[in-house]
């Protein structure tokens, strides 16, 4: 499962068009005060087949937050993507920062196995090869589609993953049925 985290930003159409053109379903983690300003391209990875999923309003460390700001940071969110029509049923804390609260607040927590480090080396070629190294059956992969760098390594990043005779699902699709309150690593680890 790809994943593409606090977008939606300038780049995110041209990662549809990827993704469109490889038949290719993703999931979003989209940033609440970046929804207002780019709804069309939230709508429209939603009408893709995408699943959009909640990262928070303004991708603060939620593990340093006390309950009802947490609360505000994920319920500020979903109500701008309700707005669109929009219902994300799974929440991505920030840096993958969560403490018992956070496991409260009603939704799965999306977390990752295979993290290519896409925020800091801002080469394609790069993120690609580290993904398609550490990519494993069952894998979620944490890429960031506000990083032109990242959005021109996903044909090679898909290319080489087909090759190896992968598939590309929804975090929904690779995990199953999803418990608020657990956090999932992959489709086979969780706690
Ligand atoms: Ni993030």
């Amino acid at each position: 499962a790809l994943t593409f985290d606090d977008g939606p930003g300038p780049s995110t159409g041209t990662l549809l068009d990827t993704l469109a053109a490889q038949n290719v379903h993703a999931t979003f983690f989209v940033i609440g005060r970046n929804v207002q300003a780019l709804s069309g391209l939230v709508k429209r990875e939603a009408a893709e087949g995408h699943v959009v999923g909640n990262h928070t309003w303004s991708h603060r460390d939620l593990s340093r937050l006390g309950a009802s700001e947490q609360s505000g940071e994920v319920s500020r969110t979903a109500e701008a993507l309700k707005a669109l029509g929009v219902s994300a049923t799974v929440l991505r804390p920030p840096y993958g920062a969560f403490n018992a609260t956070t496991r409260t607040l009603g939704l799965p927590l999306v977390l990752w196995d295979v993290d290519p480090a896409d925020w800091r080396d801002r080469d394609a070629a790069t993120v690609a090869s580290r993904v398609l190294t550490n990519t494993r059956p069952g894998s979620i992969v944490l890429l960031h589609d506000i990083h032109p760098s990242t959005v021109a390594a996903v044909p090679a990043i898909v290319a080489g993953l087909k090759a190896k005779g992968y598939t590309f699902v929804t975090v929904p699709q690779l995990v199953g049925t999803m418990r608020a309150g657990t956090a999932y690593f992959s489709r086979t680890s969780h706690r």
